[in-house]
């Protein structure tokens, strides 16, 4: 199973066949699933490794002094060991499973943040977090009174260099950010940016929401000290996570939620805690889900993050071309290196709603709204736009029917292609103060009005 070589349709079409959900529906109008950055769908080997699991060796593990019990215990250590050779830990027990990318980073904003936010202290984090990686952080602020120091981003939705040095002038105790924007698509340079961190004296926690199920992540190079991602964006289940943490960070952490399974004496008045990563883990775990996530890791490790990435590429260059020549205002950064598979556009000035609305209708599924954004989508004057992105089984064709289902929308709302777009002018992203169109087929994007005048 290879994606090296995306002309052979062969590999693809192999690559494809393991994902049920696209053998249903209509053949004439197969599904063009462009949502991976809510949730991928996922390959029948990770689907059967969770039914073989819950129908052979499924009981509660770490208590029972039962074979079935061994047999699960057995099964969700090694998930932890596969999650853990896949992120590059150097050791199983620096993984911490949660329930998904949110909990990972609450849990952090608890445990962390109680214990070494004080008063006056500063939290730094860029204007484009997902709610999961600001809203923690802001109610922890609120509770210490302590205060965010927003870092700005460049009008293509890069990190402003000279904001975060800013702000790591004021030496914030904690700097986080996410690895790949879930709006803008951008590759932030993390091992960079943890150095100049760690400098400036700050713990640096990495959103890998978007990022690990795209590169390959190697945890010493990226250099941070907590990483937190979902398993459900990486061909895994839902309900299923990992907070990983340096050992020498974790063993300064209180835990978060108390019960059993992290205890290690309870005596009526005080409890000591177990070992780590079972001090962090209170209740019975979603073992299931980490038997799928470690097949999931399995799977994307066969495959291979150069040809992940590759693909990736491949997909985001077609795309920008087609939703350009479809007349669409594409964000984010103009380098497709610094580009992972999330790729927002606006289309005229319709709502992203009545757009996905649309698209979904020719089974194009797409994500519209403020992605979970909204300081950011207030800070670039927009209520939301219209996100697709892309993974291993998305193909040239499945953009195509985006392009081809676009301009049905355009046809639905009777836009007509801008003049501008015909001598060649393309919209500037983020150009949100652009003066309108006078035309009257205007694409309601542009500054065209100012180039009228002068041709
Ligand atoms: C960048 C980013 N961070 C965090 C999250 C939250 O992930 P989850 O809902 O799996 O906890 C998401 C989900 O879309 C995301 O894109």
């Amino acid at each position: 199973m290879s994606l090296s070589d995306m002309s052979s349709e062969m590999s693809l079409g192999d690559l494809r066949a393991d994902f049920p959900v696209f053998a249903d529906g209509d053949p004439e109008r197969p599904l063009a699933y462009l949502d991976s950055a809510a949730s991928s769908q996922m390959p029948r080997q990770v689907i059967e490794a969770m039914v073989n699991f819950q129908s052979h060796s499924y009981a509660n593990i770490h208590r029972g002094l039962y074979r079935l019990s061994g047999a699960s215990t057995a099964a969700y250590d090694s998930a932890r060991q596969t999650v853990a050779s896949f992120i590059g830990a150097s050791d199983r027990n620096e993984v911490i499973f949660t329930s998904g990318a949110t909990a990972s980073l609450n849990f952090l904003a608890y445990s962390w943040g109680e214990k070494n936010i004080q008063a006056g202290d500063e939290i730094a984090l860029p204007l484009s977090e997902h709610h999961a990686n600001l809203v923690p952080w802001q109610q922890l602020a609120l509770r210490k009174g302590a205060k965010l120091r927003w870092i700005e981003l460049t009008p293509e939705g890069t990190i402003d260099w000279a904001s975060l040095q800013e702000a790591l002038s004021h030496r914030p105790k904690l700097l986080t950010f996410a690895w790949v924007s879930n709006v803008f698509g951008t590759v932030h340079p993390v091992a960079k940016i943890a150095k100049l961190a760690h400098e400036a004296g700050a713990t640096v926690v990495l959103d890998g929401s978007q990022g690990v199920p795209h590169l390959e992540c190697d945890v010493q190079r990226l250099g941070v000290d907590f990483l937190a991602f979902s398993g459900h964006k990486m061909l895994g289940p839902t309900g299923i996570g990992v907070l990983w943490g340096r050992m020498s960070c974790l063993e300064e952490l209180p835990p978060f939620l108390y019960g059993g399974d992290m205890i290690s004496i309870v005596k009526r008045e005080r409890s000591s805690w177990a070992e780590i990563p079972n001090r962090f883990e209170a209740g019975t775990p979603n073992i299931t889900g980490a038997v799928g996530l470690s097949a999931a890791c399995a799977y994307l490790s066969r495959i291979g993050f150069a040809d992940i990435r590759s693909h990736d590429l491949m997909l985001m260059e077609y795309a920008i071309r087609r939703l350009e020549e479809a007349g669409a205002t594409v964000l984010g950064p103009k380098d497709l290196q610094q580009r992972s598979g999330v790729l927002s556009f606006r289309y005229k000035k319709l709502h992203p709603h009545d757009i996905a609305t649309i698209l979904g209708r020719d089974e194009v599924c797409v994500r519209a709204g403020h992605h979970c954004c909204q300081p950011l989508m207030r800070e670039i004057g927009m209520t939301g736009t219209t996100r697709a992105s892309f993974y291993v089984y998305n193909t040239r064709a499945d953009i195509d029917r985006l392009a081809e289902s676009l301009a049905k929308v355009g046809d639905i709302f009777h836009i007509a292609p801008c003049p501008c777009t015909k001598i060649g002018h393309k919209p500037a992203p983020l150009a949100s103060d652009a003066a309108p169109c006078t035309q009257e087929e205007s694409c309601g994007e542009c500054s065209c009005k100012l180039l009228n005048q002068s041709h």
